[in-house]
């Protein structure tokens, strides 16, 4: 059989990231070329070094504009096409709404949203050329449950929801495939060294989630995969959660 992925250029974004090296390396395995990026220069030029030599990356700033064109250049430049984009850069500034800064304001914002928005804007122009793209974002579960803690991060990724929905819509005549995958909290190091450490938040995190244990960054990492395929022709404008049953419907 083959590869599901087989010829297709994928970017991934916060590509130093638990979550999003496994999607990188679930589009690999899936037959993808990646082209990683993220603002942690020396965990994505060792990371993009454990892929082997054909994993080009960028560091820099996605809430800015040129990195995010720079990025898709990159691509084009390798590789010839772009395919896939996965906006899995992020990350949450998780504190009760009223103990944020506007600077912690300011960055949720950044790293959740901004990014987002500047590699849609920078990747749908290849896209459309092609007739053919396939645009998966990270969003998250914490905004259909409103988590404790979460209104400024849920309000960066509701954004990110929103942009699903809208760009969906504008592009799906171009066979542009536009979709979110909202996990529930995901077993990444810094939440199992916050279950190690027993932190009451993580019992509030728990409680929500019926199957009773994080996501699997695997676990969030199929359904981008599958997202990302053209078995998901008919996929367009969903969130869809990785949850455990943290919501349902
Ligand atoms: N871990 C969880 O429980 C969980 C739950 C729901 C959603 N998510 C989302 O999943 C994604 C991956 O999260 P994670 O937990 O693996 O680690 P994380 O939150 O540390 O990942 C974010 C990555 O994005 C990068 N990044 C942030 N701002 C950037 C910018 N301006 N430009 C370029 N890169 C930038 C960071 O350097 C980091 O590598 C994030 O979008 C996060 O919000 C995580």
């Amino acid at each position: 059989m083959s590869a599901p992925l087989g010829g297709q250029v994928a970017v991934v974004t916060g590509a130093a990231s638990p979550i999003g090296k496994a999607i990188a390396r679930r589009l690999v395995d899936d037959g993808a070329k990646v082209v990683l990026a993220d603002v942690d220069e020396a965990a994505l030029a060792a990371f993009a070094a454990s892929l082997g030599d054909d994993a080009p990356w960028l560091a820099g700033d996605l809430s800015l504009e040129p990195t995010a064109v720079a990025l898709m250049d990159l691509a084009k430049r390798r590789f010839g096409h772009l395919d896939i984009l996965v906006n899995n850069a992020g990350g949450g500034v998780i504190l009760p709404f009223l103990k944020h800064t506007p600077e912690t304001l300011r960055r949720t914002l950044d790293r959740n949203i901004w990014t987002c928005l500047w590699c849609c804007r920078a990747a749908l122009p290849l896209m459309i050329e092609q007739n053919y793209g396939r645009i998966v974002s990270i969003g998250a579960d914490s905004v259909r449950n409103g988590l404790a803690d979460h209104a400024a991060y849920n309000a960066a990724k509701g954004g990110v929801h929103g942009l699903t929905t809208g760009l969906a819509r504008e592009f799906a005549g171009y066979d542009i495939t536009v979709n979110t995958v909202a996990p529930c909290m995901v077993m990444t190091p810094m939440v199992a060294a916050a279950m190690e450490a027993r932190n009451p938040l993580i019992d509030k995190f728990l409680a929500v989630i019926p199957k009773g244990r994080p996501a699997a960054c695997d676990e969030v990492a199929s359904m981008t995969a599958y997202l990302a395929s053209r078995d998901a022709a008919f996929v367009t404008g969903q969130v869809i959660s990785v949850n455990g049953g943290s919501t349902m419907l």
